[in-house]
């Protein structure tokens, strides 16, 4: 860690994992098993890996999948190109649970999150990333569905504040992070506004830590980004050798471990880590990975 001159603190990342996986992304951790979900959206593969024994484990899915979080009854919830599934970890199987855009077959789930009630939320995207198809969605704990947002295109890195109080929301082109009013008994969202502009690349992935600040993965920035949403100011950076960093989490029995999924997508030449799991010790503790359900 140090300080360049612009007053930002400089981290530096060591490579976890070296894997040939085409969209690393939609990371999250488990708590219970200390174990990093991750999925590789387009080789259509969700992998577990357990950084103390160096062991990555893959299971193929028969769809594009945009994120895996974990459930507090043990499986793992997927947004899939075609809705949402449990995932069994012993077999492999897959359970349906619903899809809301069943008269969208040019859309596909990205990236998706649980809140601290244990609701999920998920979105969408089109498979041609231009058109302003997608939408961000609401799974339940009783598994209804509520449609969130209208009119997004690359649906992207949700997270909380710590206290629950605020949003954070990225749709990637618009290379910005929009915060919103949260209301955690009801899981609502009001007053929207923008309060920070990406300027290397486009926002990916997010998560935020327990001093509510923001840690932000930039596609095509070489770089995740550390923000103070308060001051609306970048106050870190861990730049990356690779071109497109997809996303973070948090991880570690102490949850001080920041966990960067990269990308191999397009022209990776002189990037051999490129889809690989890069590490971090960020000096501060991230929130947890809400798990899904009541
Ligand atoms: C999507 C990619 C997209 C990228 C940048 C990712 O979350 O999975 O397909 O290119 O965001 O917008
Ligand atoms: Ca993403």
């Amino acid at each position: 860690m140090n300080w360049d001159n612009r007053n930002i603190v400089n981290y530096k990342a060591e490579l976890a994992l070296k894997v040939d996986s085409i969209l690393t992304e939609g990371p999250s951790w488990d708590e219970d098993k200390e174990v990093l979900y991750w999925v590789d959206i387009e080789g259509k593969k969700v992998h577990i890996f357990n950084p103390q024994k160096k062991v990555d484990k893959e299971i193929a899915v028969d769809q594009y999948v945009g994120a895996a979080v974990p459930t507090k009854s043990g499986e793992l919830l997927l947004a899939m190109k075609n809705g949402f599934y449990f995932l069994n970890l012993e077999n492999g199987h897959l359970t349906f649970i619903s899809n809301p855009e069943q008269n969208k077959p040019f859309n596909r789930f990205n990236d998706g999150k649980c809140d601290c009630a244990g609701r999920f939320f998920a979105g969408t995207m089109s498979l041609n990333e231009t058109d302003p198809t997608g939408a961000l969605y609401c799974l339940e704990t009783d598994r209804k569905i509520r449609k969130v947002l209208e009119n997004v295109t690359i649906s992207n890195g949700i997270t909380w504040s710590p206290d629950n109080r605020t949003m954070y929301y990225i749709d990637s082109p618009n290379k910005c992070v929009d915060a919103f009013d949260y209301d955690p008994e009801d899981g609502t969202i009001s007053n929207r506004r923008t309060i920070i502009v990406v300027e290397d690349g486009v926002p990916d992935g997010m998560t935020s830590d327990s001093e509510g600040m923001l840690w932000i993965a930039h596609w095509g920035g070489w770089q995740v980004s550390r923000w103070d949403p308060y001051k609306r100011k970048q106050i870190g950076s861990v730049k990356l050798p690779v071109e497109k960093v997809s996303s973070c989490v948090f991880g570690g029995a102490a949850l001080d471990e920041l966990y960067i999924t990269t990308a191999r997508k397009g022209n990776v030449k002189g990037q051999p880590d490129a889809g690989g799991i890069f590490i971090v010790n960020p000096n501060v503790k991230g929130i947890p990975t809400y798990k899904y359900g009541r």
